[in-house]
């Protein structure tokens, strides 16, 4: 296990995101992985944050609500897991194992429960310390038609009718596997 600086791995983070780069949960026993595309490592209060959105109706919402925490696995090797990206980005968790239905072996958190990737060996551990609900007045209207026109309700992994929590993970550590 490698610790990293999460500042100089920005242009990777950066260039694998919008790809779907996944983001790892632990409740009690139940592990989970959703993929997602959205974003942003920054600073604020003086501390470094991995942020994500989590539309309401997703498993991973549930997840995070109850353990204010997760892990981002961001792909080094993208051709080796793109398979189960694309899986982890259309199923719910909810009644599924979708690390063993990949393939992908978990691995125990250092300072958090959420899982480390074998396979998706960069791990960067959050604790949430602050979320946000987006304020629907603020959101352009362009923007409103097309990430929720309202056409795919809550329980499909396609959902467009739920808004976004902001999760504030604060970067408690980095590594590679
Ligand atoms: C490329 C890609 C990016 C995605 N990005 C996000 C995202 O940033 N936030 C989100 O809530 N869902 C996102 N999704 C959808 C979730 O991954 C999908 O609904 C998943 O099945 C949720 O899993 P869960 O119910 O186990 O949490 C994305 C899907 C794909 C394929």
């Amino acid at each position: 296990m490698q610790k990293i600086e999460v500042k100089e791995y920005l242009p990777q983070i950066m260039n694998e995101l919008p790809k779907g780069i996944l983001l790892s949960t632990k409740n009690g026993n139940k592990y989970n992985t959703m993929t997602i595309g959205w974003g942003q490592v920054g600073i604020e209060w003086g501390k470094m944050f991995f942020t994500v959105y989590v539309r309401h109706g997703r498993f991973t919402h549930k997840q995070i609500e109850a353990s204010k925490e997760f892990t981002v696995n961001v792909p080094t090797d993208r051709k080796s897991v793109a398979k189960a990206i694309a899986y982890c980005g259309s199923r719910s968790g909810e009644n599924l194992d979708k690390f063993s239905d990949c393939g992908l072996t978990v691995v125990d958190g250092i300072s958090v429960n959420s899982p480390a990737i074998k396979e998706i060996p960069l791990t960067i551990e959050c604790k949430v310390i602050y979320q946000q609900e987006q304020c629907l007045e603020n959101i352009p209207p362009e923007i409103l038609a097309s990430c929720y026109p309202q056409d795919i309700p809550s329980d499909n992994p396609r959902a467009n009718r739920d808004f976004h929590t902001v999760y504030y993970g604060e970067i408690v550590h980095a590594y590679i596997l």
